[in-house]
Parts: structure tokens; sequence; C-alpha cells
């Protein structure tokens, strides 16, 4: 955990905040630090989320702030355990090791729950399940999955690097010899260069999918899906963090409050 410097009276009304919430969720153990120098007012600890704010309604950019459903559900977090939270927007493949070196506290970024990331993080209980979806231009030769995987098939799939679109198309695509998978550092960037015709598809997760295409004329998602996956907030292997963050997800779950935050940025079909 981070310790930031902060003003006193913004220092004063969080402890005074954060005490009011132990109080009345019976929390005893994991007494922010900032108690103890409360005198000296100067610390309040700080929960850093890693994030790739370019995902759509999970997290984006509004007027220079960082909002979405990802978003939303670290900030009622942080404020059940009586932290401050700061989300720190990087490329998505750096997410992981931010949170395995412990430069991030926690990470949420439309995170899918995979065996290979447990080898180097561990995730909480889901929060949401996705499917990786097929994005092409309106026109488009593809029709189904399947078309891309037909034997001969050789199409060129943009993909975010190092999401589980990547890992999946590489193995699925690249290495079976069924066309070539071209990778961009940011989603947005694997949506422009569909746009502009220089890729035959994206494969993303289908809410974001959702959002570009509302976004940009001309492409559409075709009906059948690729994978289904689960979203979860990783923390460093054996943090001492994931037990209470896991524990205040769960009760946020239970509460109703997660499935608000969903609705307020997914309409239901
Ligand atoms: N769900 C996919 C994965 O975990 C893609 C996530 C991309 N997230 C982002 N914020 N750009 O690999």
């Amino acid at each position: 955990m981070k310790k930031y410097l902060k003003g006193i009276l913004a220092t004063t009304m969080v402890l005074s905040m954060t005490a009011a919430l132990a109080g009345c969720s019976g929390t005893t153990s994991e007494t922010p630090a900032s108690d103890e120098t409360a005198e000296g007012g100067e610390t309040k600890d700080t929960l850093i989320m890693a994030t790739s704010a370019d995902f759509p309604p999970y997290e984006y950019y509004e007027n220079q702030e960082i909002v979405g459903i990802d978003a939303e559900i670290v900030k009622a977090i942080g404020e059940k355990l009586g932290y401050e939270v700061v989300i720190e927007d990087m490329n998505f493949d750096s997410i992981i090791s931010a949170v395995a070196s412990g430069k991030a506290d926690l990470a949420m970024a439309g995170l899918t729950v995979s065996e290979e990331r447990l080898q180097s993080v561990d995730f909480t209980d889901s929060y949401a399940t996705s499917q990786q979806v097929i994005i092409v231009k309106e026109d488009s030769p593809i029709t189904t999955v399947d078309d891309l995987f037909a034997e001969g098939a050789n199409h060129t799939v943009g993909v975010q690097t190092a999401t589980t679109g990547d890992i999946y198309t590489t193995d699925d695509i690249e290495a079976a010899g069924l066309g070539t998978v071209e990778r961009y550092t940011k989603a947005t960037d694997a949506i422009a260069a569909l746009t502009a015709g220089k890729i035959d598809c994206v494969i993303i997760d289908s809410e974001p999918a959702k959002s570009y295409v509302a976004a940009n004329e001309g492409l559409k998602i075709l009906d059948t899906e690729y994978v289904t996956e689960e979203y979860a907030i990783a923390l460093a292997k054996d943090s001492e963090l994931t037990e209470p963050v896991n524990t205040a997800l769960q009760e946020l779950i239970a509460d109703g409050t997660v499935q608000s935050i969903i609705d307020k940025y997914i309409t239901a079909e």
C-alpha cells in the first residue's frame, strides 16, 4: 500500500469517514496505518488501482476523469475499507506486472481470470461475465466466427496486446497458420485500424465492442461469440488485501450495489 501526503483537512475528513465505516461494519482488523499517524495529520492509506482506460463501459475517460463500472466498483470497495483510491492508467500489457511487483495494489480492467495470470497474481471472485466477440466492417465477407477458423482462411485479426483476445488468436489463428494477428497497445488503435481497412476484424470483449460499434460508423458485431470469460480483481500473490477486498466485493454484490453500477452503464437488451 502506498501512502500519499495529503492536506490536513482532507485527512481529517477521510479519517472520520473511515472511523464511521469501521464502526458500522464492525471491522477491527486492517486498521489503516494513517490512524497511527493521525496526530501528524499528513498521511492517508491509498489504494492504487491499475487499469487501461480504453475500455468503455468498464473504464474510459469522461472530462479528463476515468469513469466506468470498474472505476465505480473500486471506489465503493475503497469506501468500505477506508482507503482512498487512485486510478492509474497504463498500457494493458503492463497491468499484471504492475500488480505482481506491488507498483499497484490491485487491478480492474475488464480483466479476465485465466490460468496463466493466476501464476503471477491472485484474483477475487468474479463480478461480471463477458464474451470475446468479433467486430467487422458492415460489408465484411466474414459473417461468423467459424469463417476465421475455416481451412485456408487468411485474415488479419486485430487485438489489444496481451489481452485474452491476443492469447487465443495467437494460438488459434497465427500458430494454426490461419492468418495474421496485429497487436495494438490501445484498444482504440485496433478499432481505428479496422475503420481504416488495415485489418479484417477486431476481437474484443462484448460490452466494449458494443460501445465502439455505437461510436464508429460502418462497424458491426458478429452474432456468434468466440469465448466466454469471467472478470475479477487482480491483486499481488498472497496480498493481505485479497481477503478484505474480496469480502467487500462480495458484500457489494450481495447488497445490489454492483448490479446497480452495471445497470447505470449497460442498458439491458
Ligand atoms: N478481458 C480481456 C483480458 O482480460 C481484455 C481486457 C482489456 N481491458 C482493457 N481495459 N483494455 O485480457
